[in-house]
């Protein structure tokens, strides 16, 4: 991953302070600092908001940081699961979430057909080769009116060059035609950069 420019790095430390004061403070027990930054876990809370999501399904959790945004916007009753294949990463999202969502342990692939949707935001941002079954998953998921984010689609730019055959990397091309190809969704992608380097998100609606 292209190393963040320092004013990405100073300018999302900006953000925070001057707007995101009361952003989670999770443990992360050695675990790698793989989760959203906070202007980014902020705005998850307030599409989830702006949605009135009442429910919400998260693929890939690692210590619950982003997780600790989503369960913010739920009302009272609202129901967050969030799913992470590594136990160790599970035990300290648990420690962190407090019972604020239910986390499933195991392969994502594996425990997404034993849930119960519909789900009115999906968040994908687990192993990034499996976006396009994440993505068909989330569809299986959902109702009109879902709202699907996910994470790390552009990866330096690496989106674009065909030659690039890292199955991260085309899984993210993958990603990209199914949505294009996929006539219940309206969506667009968003370069972002920041404190984690040069990425982006994609943002789907599904309409049907
Ligand atoms: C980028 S991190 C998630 C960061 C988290 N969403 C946040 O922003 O705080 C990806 C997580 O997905 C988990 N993961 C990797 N492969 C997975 C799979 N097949 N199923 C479920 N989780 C997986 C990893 O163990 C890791 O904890």
């Amino acid at each position: 991953m292209q190393r963040a420019c320092q004013p990405w790095v100073d300018v999302d430390r900006y953000i925070a302070d001057q707007l995101l004061g009361d952003a989670p403070v999770p443990a992360h027990g050695g675990l790698p600092p793989h989760d959203v930054s906070p202007p980014q876990g902020a705005l998850l809370e307030l599409l989830a908001r702006l949605m009135g999501a009442r429910s919400i399904l998260e693929i890939g959790t690692l210590a619950g940081y982003s997780t600790l945004w989503l369960a913010r916007a739920l009302p009272p009753g609202g129901r967050l699961v969030t799913l992470e294949a590594d136990p160790r990463h599970a035990e300290v999202a648990r420690a962190n979430l407090a019972g604020a969502a239910e986390v499933i342990v195991g392969p994502a692939l594996e425990t997404l057909p034993t849930l119960t949707g519909p789900f009115d935001l999906v968040f994908i941002d687990a192993d990034k080769r499996s976006n396009a079954e994440y993505l068909r998953w989330a569809l299986r998921l959902s109702r009109p009116g879902t709202l699907i984010v996910a994470d790390n689609v552009v990866r330096d730019g690496r989106l674009v060059d065909r030659g690039d055959e890292d199955p991260a990397i085309a899984a993210q091309r993958r990603f990209h035609e199914m949505l294009a190809s996929e006539p219940r969704v309206e969506a667009t992608t968003i370069q972002t950069v920041g404190g984690k380097g040069y990425d982006g998100f994609s943002i789907a609606l599904v309409t049907d």
